[in-house]
């Protein structure tokens, strides 16, 4: 029996082929977009639409869930982080901006440091609500050079937490609550320690002898009472206005047994905004290529 097709197919066949004619009218093909399922009209619908479609949420397992039980093959799959997956983690490149190595968590209401991509670089995460960074939040980052939170509440950072990364050179802490010192590598070349609750008893002595890669080192608006000696040759620029330093040492900056002795990469001290008055410690200045700023 020969199969021709009915009108009503033909019909069909026609109301097809005009939809399909008519497609590339379609307002959300047109700007390169997919086509919303129906029932699916208005801006709030179309936001959870994409929410669910285009922003794929990395797949966290659960713990207890059955993907662990059964030979833990969750885990063996990178998560969107590249590494591995553990449940509770952020999915940080969501919320903040990842790009070559570079991590922009500014202005995110962070109250801890969120899982960072295993080849971050550089990190910052400013004006948040950050108080403590543990050992644990940089264990095994071994390309980060820069770290910056500044503007946080940070009152505490963990033994060991800057001392174990290898590329560290830019540590930026201004604007912080931190009444000790954190330890540090001798990789740093920056160091902004800028408003915060430093006294000289959180300085272990001796703290920036050995950084001999040393050249910015802002102290600015704390509570030290002298300057913390011995500095690095390194130096380039040591800012302590705003402390309560009195007093400065003939060997604060010059060694008074070597009256060769020239630091001449120090060009920017800052001492205003202290007690002391420099006129009393003309000896101070002898290898100094220009006399600190402060009051005479
Ligand atoms: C600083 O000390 C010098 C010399 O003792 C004195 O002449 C000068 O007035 C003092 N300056 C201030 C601002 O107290």
């Amino acid at each position: 029996m020969r199969v021709t097709p009915s009108t009503c197919e033909l019909v069909a066949l026609v109301s097809v082929l005009g939809m399909a004619w008519t497609l590339p009218m379609d307002p959300y093909l047109l700007s390169g977009e997919e086509e919303l399922p129906p029932g699916t009209d208005g801006d709030q619908d179309r936001y959870l639409w994409e929410e669910e479609h285009i922003f794929q949420q990395p797949q966290l397992p659960v713990e207890g869930s059955a993907d662990h039980e059964d030979g833990g093959q969750a885990d063996e799959k990178p998560d969107l982080l590249g590494r591995e997956a553990k449940p509770h983690d952020l999915p940080t490149c969501l919320l903040c901006i990842c790009l070559h190595g570079s991590v922009y968590c500014d202005d995110h209401k962070l109250k801890t440091i969120p899982p960072l991509p295993k080849d971050t670089a550089y990190f910052y995460a400013r004006h948040n609500n950050i108080r403590t960074i543990r050992k644990a939040d940089f264990a095994g980052y071994d390309q980060l050079k820069r770290i910056d939170v500044s503007n946080n509440a940070i009152e505490e950072v963990e033994e060991d937490t800057f001392t174990q990364l290898p590329a560290l050179s830019d540590v930026l802490l201004a604007d912080n609550s931190l009444t000790v010192l954190p330890g540090l590598p001798n990789t740093v070349t920056h160091l902004d320690l800028r408003k915060n609750h430093l006294t000289s008893d959180g300085i272990e002595a001796e703290a920036f002898k050995d950084m001999e890669n040393l050249n910015f080192l802002y102290l600015s608006d704390n509570n030290l009472d002298f300057v913390p000696v011995p500095l690095p040759d390194s130096l380039k620029v040591l800012h302590l206005q705003n402390n309560n330093i009195q007093h400065l040492q003939d060997d604060t900056f010059c060694n008074p047994k070597d009256l060769h002795y020239f630091r001449k990469g120090l060009e920017d001290i800052r001492l205003d905004g202290n007690p002391i008055n420099l006129s009393n410690s003309a000896d101070a200045y002898t290898c100094l290529p220009r006399i600190p700023t402060g009051r005479f």
